[in-house]
């Protein structure tokens, strides 16, 4: 059997509504971005959403807007895609890494806390692979120490913290919405915000600076100039992109459901073989399940590369588990002591979860993972 190792769930009426976009002859930014922001800003309780590209862009936007520029530091978990470092980069600034919790794998406030020097400009939490971080130990970092905070919430559409939406807690959260994640528009961004200037500023940049919408433009009933007041860069999501994202919005529960359900397949059956570790669950947290990770202990009797080179001949692609960032040689150089971070990079590895997974097919990937761990172990 061959099993995919993700795939977006496109459920929710999206050919068609993609299909409406190019007949009615506005592909680019336009109604159908707005109406995405607006629904996108309700589904996470937050009073403004602005569209973009990616998660990456809205990383980068969203630190601009907080001031972080040249000089300044940034401090990220190493333990993330290394998107979260390009954007404090990508604003002329330094990603400076603190530790994770080694349960959650999430940025450890503690950590975050002892990195902050008089350079530092904001923390940048990541809500990995779902699982949304301490918030309410951030905000009250921030507050206390004078930083910014952005949330990297690419992947936590739909998570809760402490029964509140993921959106709602922060001044700037930003999501992706890439195939990998929890709901797509094949490439595309936003980011939730609170201050309604702020967002106002955003859509600017995001469009050149540009001073007023191709929307407004066209709807004016006079000649209109627009102007440049700021420089800005080209961010802007299609109305393609937004028609489906309009269409996923519709389904996110659904969805949400779906993962979480094979989640907990995975969950109980995994519990019952030696040596593999199932996802830590806080009680405080909704997770949207972006991602299954399993741990291989350092006792365990198989390692985890070998392991998932028998998964791929059994026709089964796994991931190795979240990236350390500061490992890659475009981020060598000396960094605090990242222990957990390291192991974590190391001992983790991600099974196939998607909406549409089938019990057959989880069921073919247990067996195959149960296969090799007890025959080493054996
Ligand atoms: C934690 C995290 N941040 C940022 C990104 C970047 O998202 P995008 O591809 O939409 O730019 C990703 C994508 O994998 C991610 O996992």
């Amino acid at each position: 059997m061959e099993v995919p190792f993700a795939r977006p769930s496109m459920r929710g009426g999206e050919a068609e509504a993609l299909a409406e976009v190019i007949a009615s002859g506005w592909v680019s930014q336009g109604p159908r971005v707005a109406a995405f922001e607006t629904a996108f800003a309700e589904r996470v309780g937050a009073p403004e959403a602005v569209a973009t590209t990616s998660c990456t862009t809205a990383l980068q936007l969203a630190l601009y807007v907080s001031g972080v520029g040249p000089g300044d530091e940034v401090i990220v978990p190493s333990l993330s895609f290394i998107a979260t470092a390009n954007a404090v980069w990508q604003c002329g600034a330094t990603p400076v890494f603190a530790d994770i919790d080694p349960l959650t794998y999430n940025l450890d406030p503690a950590a975050a806390e002892r990195a902050i020097t008089s350079r530092t400009k904001a923390i940048m939490p990541v809500h990995q692979v779902g699982l949304p971080a301490d918030m309410d130990r951030f905000l009250e970092l921030s507050e206390r120490r004078g930083v910014a905070i952005v949330e990297d919430a690419a992947c936590a559409i739909g998570a809760r913290y402490k029964g509140r939406e993921i959106g709602s807690l922060g001044p700037l959260a930003c999501y992706s919405l890439h195939p990998r994640k929890v709901i797509t528009t094949g490439e595309g961004g936003m980011i939730a915000v609170h201050d309604p200037v702020i967002a106002a500023r955003l859509r600017r940049l995001r469009a050149h600076g540009m001073d007023m919408s191709d929307l407004a433009r066209h709807a004016a009933r006079d000649v209109v100039f627009e102007a440049y007041p700021e420089r800005g860069w080209n961010s802007r999501m299609t109305d393609m992109q937004a028609a489906l994202g309009l269409c996923q919005l519709e389904v996110l529960d659904e969805i949400l459901e779906d993962r979480r359900r094979l989640a907990e397949r995975y969950n109980a059956a995994i519990e019952r073989i030696p040596g593999l570790q199932t996802p830590h669950e806080p009680a405080y947290a909704r997770r949207t399940w972006q991602s299954y990770c399993v741990r291989i202990g350092p006792r365990a009797a198989i390692s985890r590369t070998e392991l998932m080179r028998r998964l791929l001949s059994d026709g089964i692609p796994t991931r190795r588990g979240v990236m350390a960032i500061h490992q890659e040689a475009s981020y060598a150089g000396p960094h605090a002591d990242l222990e957990h971070t390291e192991a974590a990079a190391r001992e983790v590895l991600m099974l196939p979860l998607f909406p549409d997974l089938t019990d057959a097919q989880q069921d073919y990937v247990l067996e195959c993972l149960a296969a090799h761990a007890v025959r080493q172990a054996a």
